[in-house]
C-alpha cells in the first residue's frame, strides 16, 4: 500500500473485536497470569485484578482506541494529529514513539518465549515424556542452556509473526485472526471441560475465587495492575494501532466491553484448566514461570491421553501469542509504510530482522552471556522490566492526561457517544481513578524497590 492509498478499514465490528482480542490474549493470559496467580497465593491476586481491569484497563482501552481513530494513523501521527487538533503541544508525538518503539522492545523476548512454546510442543508430537520433577526442571533447564535452539524457534515464531503482517492489515491480520482465534477458543472450551472431567476443578475453583483477605499486599497490587496493562496490550501502541482502522461508526465503549470481557474469561478459563490438571497430580501451583514449561509437561506424562491433550494446549498458546505479536509488529509497519512511504512487505520484515537480531541476544543472555547483568538483570529481564514496570504504566498514564485532560470535551465526546450519564461516569473514572490508581501504585513502587 503506497502512502496516498486510502487507509484499510477492519470489514466488520466484530473483525476490529476479534483482532483485538487477538492481540490482548496471548502469553499474558495462558503462560503469566496462571503462574502470577500462582505465586501470590491465587485468589487475591485474580480480584484485585479484576478490580484493576475494571477501573484501569477498560477506561484506558476506550481511550487508545479513541487516539487511534481520530488521528486516523500509525501512534505517532495520530498522537501528533490529535495533539495539534487540541491545541497541545507536539511534545505528544513522544508518546506515540514510546508506544511503537517500546511493543518491539516486547516482541523481541516476547519472540523468545513463543518459541520455547514451539519447542515443547515439538517435544510432545514426538512422543518425549516427561515422568519426573527432575527430569522436567532438567528438560527446560537444557533448553534455556542452549542457545541455537533458541534461536531457531525464536527465528520461526517471529518469521510466522512478520508473514502476516506483511500482508497487509485485511489479508494478512484480520484474515489471521478470523482463523486462530475461533481455534484458541474451542481448544481452551475443550481444556477446560477436560479439567472438569479428569481434573480437580474444586480444588482450582476455590484457589482461584475464595476472597483471603490476608494474602492482600502491596506486592500482589503491583503485580495485579501490571499484569491487567500487559494482558489488555496497553500503553505500547498496539491498540491505539488496531483503533486507527475502525469505522466511525463502531462503538468504541461497547467494542472495548468485549475485548476486556474476553482477555479476562480467557485468562480465567486457562487458569481454571491448568490448575485443575496440576491440583490433581498433586502438584503445587505456585512454581512460577516454570508451571507451563515444567509442571504441565509432567501432568500431561501422566494424564490419559497426555499427548492429544498436551499437543492442544502448546497449540492454544501458539495461536495465542502469535496474534499478540502481530499486534507489537504492526504499530512500526504502519508508522514506516504511512510516514516512509515504504511498501509494507519490506516494511515488515525490516522490522522483523531488527527485532530478530535483539531477540537473538536475548537467546544468549539465558546462557552464553547471562554473566552480563545490569542491575543485577539479564538482557530478558531487563527489557521485561523496563516494558512492563515502567514503560507500560507511564505511557498509560499519559494516555489518561492525554484523554482525560488535554482533549476538548466535545473531540472525547464526538467519538464516545454514550448516554451522557454512562460518558460522565467513563470520563470521571479516567479523569481521577485510573491517573491515581497508576500514580499510586508508581510510588508505591519507587519507595518499595525490592517489589
Ligand atoms: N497482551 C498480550 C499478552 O497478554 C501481549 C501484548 C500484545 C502486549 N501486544 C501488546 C503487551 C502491547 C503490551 C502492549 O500476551
Amino acid at each position: 500500500m503506497s502512502a496516498a492509498a486510502p487507509r484499510s478499514v477492519w470489514s466488520s465490528r466484530w473483525a476490529f473485536i476479534l483482532v483485538t482480542v487477538g492481540s490482548a490474549v496471548g502469553l499474558g493470559n495462558i503462560w503469566r497470569f496462571p503462574y502470577m496467580t500462582g505465586t501470590h497465593g491465587g485468589s487475591a491476586f485474580v480480584l484485585v485484578y479484576l478490580l484493576c481491569v475494571a477501573l484501569v484497563g477498560l477506561p484506558l482501552l476506550m481511550a487508545e482506541i479513541l487516539i487511534g481513530r481520530r488521528g486516523r494513523g500509525n501512534p505517532v501521527s495520530a498522537m501528533l494529529k490529535v495533539a495539534e487538533e487540541n491545541g497541545a503541544s507536539p511534545w505528544w508525538g513522544v508518546l506515540g514513539w514510546v508506544g511503537v518503539l517500546g511493543a518491539l522492545l516486547i516482541l523481541s523476548y516476547y519472540s523468545v518465549v513463543a518459541g520455547w512454546v514451539i519447542d515443547y510442543m515439538r517435544q510432545i508430537v514426538s512422543g518425549v515424556k516427561t515422568v519426573t520433577p527432575e527430569a522436567a526442571a532438567q528438560g527446560f533447564g537444557d533448553l534455556l542452556a542452549d542457545p541455537l535452539r533458541l534461536i531457531l524457534w525464536h527465528t520461526m515464531f517471529l518469521a510466522l509473526t512478520v508473514g502476516v503482517v506483511a500482508r497487509g492489515v485485511l489479508s494478512g491480520i484480520e484474515r489471521a485472526s478470523l482463523l486462530l482465534m475461533p481455534a484458541l477458543f474451542a481448544i481452551l472450551l475443550f481444556l477446560v471441560l477436560w479439567g472438569g472431567m479428569v481434573g480437580n476443578m474444586r480444588a482450582a475453583w476455590h484457589f482461584m475465587f475464595d476472597f483471603k483477605p490476608e494474602l492482600l499486599t502491596g506486592q500482589v497490587v503491583l503485580s495485579a495492575m501490571g499484569h491487567a496493562f500487559f494482558s489488555l496490550s496497553l500503553g505500547m501502541g498496539a491498540v491505539m494501532a488496531y483503533g486507527s482502522y475502525l469505522d466511525k461508526q463502531s462503538s468504541i465503549a461497547h467494542n472495548s466491553f468485549w475485548i476486556a470481557l474476553a482477555d479476562t474469561l480467557v485468562g480465567l478459563l486457562a487458569g481454571l484448566a491448568i490448575f485443575s490438571l496440576t491440583f490433581a497430580h498433586g502438584l503445587e501451583a505456585a512454581s512460577g514461570p516454570g508451571l507451563v514449561f515444567q509442571t504441565l509437561p509432567l501432568v500431561f506424562a501422566h494424564m490419559p491421553g497426555g499427548q492429544a491433550v498436551g499437543t492442544f494446549f502448546f497449540l492454544l498458546v501458539l495461536f495465542a501469542a502469535w496474534t499478540s505479536a502481530i499486534s507489537l509488529v504492526e504499530p512500526f509497519v504502519a508508522w514506516m509504510t504511512e510516514r516512509l512511504g515504504v511498501r509494507r512487505a519490506i516494511a515488515a520484515w525490516g522490522t522483523g530482522f531488527a527485532v530478530w537480531l535483539l531477540g537473538a541476544a536475548v537467546c544468549l543472555s539465558l546462557n552464553d552471556w547471562s554473566g552480563w547483568k545490569l542491575f543485577g538483570l539479564n538482557l530478558f529481564d531487563q527489557l521485561d522490566y523496563l516494558t512492563s514496570r515502567i514503560l507500560m504504566p507511564l505511557s498509560g498514564l499519559a494516555v489518561a492526561l492525554f484523554v482525560g485532560w488535554i482533549m476538548s470535551r466535545e473531540n472525547v465526546r464526538d467519538e464516545i457517544p454514550l448516554p451522557a450519564a454512562h460518558f460522565q461516569i467513563w470520563r470521571w473514572v479516567l479523569r481521577y481513578v485510573t491517573i491515581l490508581a497508576i500514580v499510586l501504585v508508581f510510588v508505591y513502587r519507587l519507595t518499595n524497590p525490592d517489589s
